[in-house]
């Protein structure tokens, strides 16, 4: 059932060229520029109307959902607030008619989502699912919805259901920004072109597998690790964090790479890995000076970059080479070698990878 690998982790990171492609099946055909989500028909009229977006997701569903955020804002212009859903659902929330609401979750069994939904439908918003499970209860909930269609994902870390979740919501930015006329036509099908590459992009990622072995080999007995990026990366920081802290158990933090002045900058020695998105973006100069801010303290830089990278690779300890993808998708690309990163570093200290103490693999509980 693990189809020769040794975890289901490992499997289903390895799995998102095809949950990738299999999530954008039918949906999109970048040649005849269509795309079409069938959950979001009936509902097109009140999201291209919204006068706000707002996400609500818990762990990796909710650093989905951050991605989503600059995706919305920069092609669609409707503002995004990024809500967990915990805090969503005690707070009171000012919302109503005019709110269109996204709710992710991979299980679509999450109790603190789930809540957050009925809140929000109390208050008449709208509310579309995006989630994995079929027929769970978070897409009976919800108005509409779009599937991932990742198929079951078994490990308790989530690795392709974030890819795939991406996925949808890159589509939902794409179609909306094209229908309010905010993203003109020649940008929408060369974005629709480069969403379509984008699997094969993730099988170039999986590639680096064995270079980052070896950097697993060198890092895995630390006790702290950061994890920086900026713009669309720096979602895929947190996720990176998130994912070494929940099966290697060692203490990792996600910060956009500018805050780092602000506070964590204080925590780096010789001893401190930081691991760095460092891909050809419009944010790129200003990771590289993040970089060099490190180095400068003696820091341990681990950076992931784009194919042919020079600058990075002059200053790092270590890089990671994925092929170039336009800004907007490099997260589904990006957080590859940070998934096979964790998941070495986990294996070598002999932790129970698709188990990992005191996790579940949905929280119904709140
Ligand atoms: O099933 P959901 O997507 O609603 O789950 C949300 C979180 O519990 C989940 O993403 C959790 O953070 C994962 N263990 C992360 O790998």
């Amino acid at each position: 059932e693990k189809g020769g690998y040794d975890h289901f982790m490992l499997k289903e990171i390895y799995e998102q060229p095809k949950s990738i492609a299999d999530c954008l099946r039918g949906r999109l055909d970048a040649k005849s520029g269509r795309l079409v989500l069938g959950g979001l028909r009936d509902y097109m009229n009140k999201f291209q109307n919204a006068e706000r977006i707002i996400i609500t997701a818990c762990g990796t569903s909710w650093h989905a959902g951050l991605v989503a955020e600059y995706l919305f804002e920069e092609f669609a212009r409707i503002p995004v607030e990024v809500e967990y859903a915990s805090e969503f659902r005690y707070r009171n929330p000012v919302i109503g008619e005019k709110d269109f609401v996204i709710a992710i979750s991979q299980s679509g069994e999450t109790a603190d989502t789930l809540a957050a939904i009925e809140l929000a439908k109390s208050k008449g918003a709208t509310i579309f699912g995006v989630c994995n499970v079929v027929g769970s209860s978070i897409p009976r909930a919800t108005h509409a919805g779009s599937y991932t269609h990742a198929g079951p994902e078994i490990g308790v870390a989530s690795t392709k259901a974030f890819t795939a979740q991406i996925s949808v919501l890159a589509m939902m930015a794409l179609k909306l920004g094209y229908q309010r006329g905010t993203l003109p036509e020649n940008r929408y099908v060369q974005l629709l072109h480069e969403l379509e590459a984008i699997p094969g992009k993730v099988e170039q990622a999986l590639k680096t597998n064995d270079a980052i072995k070896y950097i697993a080999e060198e890092y895995k007995d630390v006790r702290n690790a950061l994890y920086l990026g900026r713009g669309y990366n720096f979602p895929v920081a947190l996720e990176g964090a998130l994912k070494l802290k929940e099966i290697s158990y060692i203490h990792a933090e996600g910060y956009p790479a500018a805050e780092m002045k602000h506070g964590p900058i204080a925590l780096i020695d010789e001893e401190m890995p930081v691991f760095f998105i460092a891909t050809k973006d419009s944010s790129y100069e200003k990771v590289v000076s993040n970089i060099q801010e490190v180095k400068a303290r003696k820091g341990k830089v681990i950076a992931v970059v784009t194919e042919g990278d020079t600058q990075v690779k002059a200053i790092a300890d270590h890089v990671i080479e994925i092929p170039e993808t336009h800004e907007a998708f490099a997260p589904l690309v990006a957080v590859v070698p940070l998934q096979l990163l964790s998941y070495h570093i986990a294996v070598m200290r002999g932790c129970n990878v698709d188990q990992p103490r005191n996790l579940a693999k949905s929280v119904t509980v709140e």
